[in-house]
């Protein structure tokens, strides 16, 4: 799939039905549905392909081979009209994201950046770098706030999730349903063949014990160790906590993955949609 939405007059990245030329497609699919017309709803098939399903005609192959659900209803019908706010809709079981006001932005968070929208004391926030996407109240998230999606600390890089989409934001943060997220950590070397094992046994922390999913030592060099370890927990400094009680304080912390969502080569400072692979693989990972 490709990325969802384009420039259309809702700024962009967001879906637009502002196109929709009310041509009558009829039943095309040959097979009727249950599914009752949303009096004044949009064609599903425009609903589609604003989310960035793909093209109109791809999005009326996919409807036709039964590979659309409405609010869990297999639709086959073209023509099917469809509340794009309220119904959910599917497309091989993925949910698409179909509302016109729900924001979902990857961010490269630099360091000495604080995970907040705000600061009293003059630091510089995650708004410093969002433009006219980041205005509370204002700009493309159609009046609603961007929430950030959990934290880093203020010294720590990289990909952090911002959305008006509170329903998901609040489940990735929860704790039950934890999403994995990876990290590459800048630590002292040598590091020793047991570590992986060691914290993948769980190390003892003062508020409990954390376990690592993954951990693997990238580059080695001299006094240095570039590694990168995954784990599902969201407490307060753990990956820093992690390494510095196994001997290995890190010194430069950069976050790569949250989910299925990557860093990539997202530059410091900048945002970038979600595409709407990653905002369905987002609400599948908390059951959405
Ligand atoms: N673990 C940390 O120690 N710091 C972060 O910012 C995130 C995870």
């Amino acid at each position: 799939m490709s990325a969802r939405g384009r420039n259309g007059p809702h700024g962009p990245g967001r879906p637009d039905f502002d196109d929709d030329d009310d041509d009558d497609w009829g039943d095309f699919g040959g097979e009727r549905d249950d599914l009752t017309d949303v009096p004044d709803g949009v064609r599903l098939q425009k609903v589609l392909a604003a989310a960035g399903v793909g093209s109109r005609r791809h999005c009326e192959e996919l409807i036709g081979a039964g590979r659309v659900e409405v609010d869990g209803q297999t639709v086959r019908r073209f023509g099917a009209r469809v509340d794009p706010e309220r119904q959910v809709i599917r497309v091989d079981g993925k949910r698409i994201p179909s509302r016109q006001d729900v924001v979902y932005l990857a961010f490269n968070k630099p360091a000495k950046v604080l995970t907040a929208m705000s600061d009293d004391r003059g630091r510089r926030t995650i708004t410093d770098f969002l433009g006219d996407r980041g205005a509370a109240g204002t700009g493309s998230a159609g009046g609603e706030r961007l929430f950030h999606v959990g934290r880093l600390d203020y010294d720590t890089e990289g990909l952090m999730l911002l959305t008006n989409d509170g329903e998901l934001a609040h489940r990735l943060a929860h704790p039950s349903y934890e999403v994995a997220k990876t990290y590459l950590a800048d630590v002292p070397g040598p590091v020793p063949r047991d570590l992986g094992r060691r914290l993948a046994t769980g190390i003892e922390l003062e508020d409990g014990v954390a376990v690592a999913d993954r951990f693997r030592v990238l580059e080695q060099a001299g006094s240095r160790a570039l590694v990168e370890i995954t784990l599902h927990e969201g407490r307060k400094h753990i990956v820093r906590r992690m390494l510095a009680e196994v001997g290995h304080p890190v010194s430069r912390l950069v976050r790569t993955t949250v989910g299925p969502v990557k860093l990539g080569n997202l530059r410091p400072g900048a945002t970038r949609d979600l595409t709407t692979k990653e905002i369905g693989e987002l609400y599948a990972a908390v059951g959405l």
